[in-house]
């Protein structure tokens, strides 16, 4: 799809690499929308990149529903639906012997994995309705793994499970969804500057750079947004997720 003229929304666009594929996609002339929680901060932060703010939970079917509604009766359609909604919380399996918390493994994949396939399938419902382009084209979701997906380390249980159900998503949906020309693609990001990055002590930040093999640095949100600018671009891009962590394997 050629990028102007497309609307899009963003899950978690108020911050890391949401925020770096709103700015993208504002600059390169598509109308974008950020859903994220409600908050005055994220809300200014999102104005602030050139984009409407929606405040809402990714899990919630009727909030997702409703702002769809809201955007394509304001807009007309809806192109392009990227998740980076997501949290992480590091939990291991035993704690002091006993059954971690089993509220934290149920609360990561309901956000990462639940909300992901709730904004998915609400996002495709309205692309459905789009006029197909000249290629057949009517809409790409996007979804974002992570590395942890291939190799979740101590302590992710919880996050590597959401994030490798994510990665079994792709292709099925990307079948369900192929007569109806919406592609979509999933991208497992390695290690990035963002806020949830920040939140690693600085010497297990250190220990991740060390192993990279090249570049030797954490990943710019700008690198991820311009692999989701690619992917609505290119129309052989469909049923897959990419690795985009300079060839960083964890262990
Ligand atoms: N930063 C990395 O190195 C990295 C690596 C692999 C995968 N990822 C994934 O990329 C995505 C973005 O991560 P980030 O590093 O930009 O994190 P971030 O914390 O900067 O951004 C996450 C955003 O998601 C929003 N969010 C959380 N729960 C939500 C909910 N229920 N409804 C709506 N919005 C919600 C937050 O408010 C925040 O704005 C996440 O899914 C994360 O797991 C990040």
């Amino acid at each position: 799809m050629k990028l102007e003229k497309l609307n899009a929304i963003v899950t978690g666009g108020a911050s890391g690499l949401g925020g770096a594929v709103v700015q993208a996609l504002v600059k390169a002339g598509l109308q974008v929308s950020a859903l994220d929680l409600p908050g005055k901060e994220r809300e200014e932060a999102v104005k602030a990149m050139g984009a409407a703010f929606i405040g809402v939970d990714v899990t919630d079917r009727q909030q997702i529903k409703q702002a769809l509604s809201n955007l394509v009766e304001s807009w007309g359609s809806l192109h392009v639906a990227v998740n980076c909604a997501g949290v992480a919380m590091a939990i291991k399996t035993l704690q002091g012997g006993q059954a971690s918390d089993l509220n934290i493994f149920e609360k990561v994949i309901q956000v990462n994995l639940s909300g992901t396939y709730n904004v998915c399938q609400c996002a495709a419902e309205v692309m459905a309705k789009n006029e197909p382009n000249e290629n057949g084209e009517r809409g790409l979701l996007v979804m974002t793994s992570s590395i942890a997906a291939f190799e979740g380390q101590k302590g992710q249980t919880a996050y590597a499970a959401s994030k490798g159900g994510i990665r079994s998503l792709v292709l099925p949906m990307a079948r369900d969804l192929a007569d109806l020309g919406i592609r979509v693609m999933g991208i497992a990001p390695g290690v990035f500057d963002t806020p949830m990055m920040a939140s690693l002590p600085d010497a297990a930040k250190e220990m991740l750079i060390k192993t990279l093999p090249f570049p030797k640095r954490l990943g710019k949100p700008e690198e991820f947004a311009a692999m989701i600018k690619h992917m609505i671009e290119n129309p052989m891009l469909n049923g897959s997720v990419v690795r985009l962590d300079g060839a960083l394997r964890l262990n």
